[in-house]
């Protein structure tokens, strides 16, 4: 899988694509990332990328022409290889979930526009085929942080990328990691058996795997139907 993330801040990603399970995908070569800077795909002297808006109104707005650009050379860069599915982040967008993480993560090739300002001439949203996503109903600084979550939702669910002894697990529990409906997760429980007085459940001690992957489901679907009923309805 290719993901190529254009942005006007590319020094925000390195740290996070590089550690845990990301890190580990892009070892094995599952994923790889590319970073491109909007601004380099200017070509005014001053590398302008915002412009007031046209009828007034606070705030900038990031102009057409450098972000065309970028998405068409971006686009020619890998050649031989499919068209990438093209994301833009923005509020605007139909709400990310785990049935779209699904959906994406068989996707060969994705390139995910970030905005910046007060948002997008309008243009680009024409000009493209875009899936326009939000993370959620809540307006952020940046397309940066939407674009690590959606990256990271994604990444785990490319075959190979949690390691073997995950999906052992999942492959019994895909109820609860991913298949519809998702459930939230069970309570889970470490050393010490006791701990200021708490104990864990005897049956996670019991040893009988059927008996403790019943309780774990049922604990699951408890969860899922006392915070999240609407989860069960989807
Ligand atoms: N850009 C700013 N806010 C956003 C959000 N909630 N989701 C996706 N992109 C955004």
């Amino acid at each position: 899988m290719h993901i190529d993330i254009l942005t006007l801040f590319p020094e925000v990603f390195p740290a996070f694509l590089g550690h845990s399970i990301l890190g580990i995908a892009q070892e094995k070569g599952l994923v790889d990332f590319r970073l491109w800077n909007i601004r380099d795909f200017t070509q005014d002297k001053h590398k302008k990328v915002d412009d007031r808006p046209f009828g007034g109104g606070p705030g900038m707005v990031l102009r057409p022409e450098p972000v065309f650009r970028a998405i068409e050379e971006v686009e020619k860069e890998v050649p031989g290889t499919v068209p990438p599915r093209k994301i833009l982040l923005s509020p605007q967008g139909t709400r990310f979930n785990q049935s779209m993480a699904r959906e994406l993560a068989r996707e060969p090739r994705l390139m995910l526009l970030c905005g910046h300002y007060e948002g997008f001439d309008e243009r680009i949203r024409q000009g493209f085929d875009f899936l326009e996503v939000s993370i959620g109903d809540y307006v952020l600084s940046g397309g940066e942080v939407p674009a690590m979550v959606i990256i990271d939702a994604l990444v785990r669910l490319v075959p190979g990328a949690l390691g073997d002894e995950f999906s052992t697990v999942s492959e019994s529990f895909s109820e609860m990691l991913g298949e519809p409906p998702v459930l939230l997760e069970y309570p889970q429980y470490t050393r010490p058996r006791e701990f200021r007085g708490m104990s864990v459940p005897e049956v996670l001690l019991s040893g009988d795997h059927e008996k403790i992957r019943k309780w774990r489901l049922e604990q699951a679907r408890l969860r899922t139907c006392q915070r999240r009923p609407d989860l069960l309805r989807e």
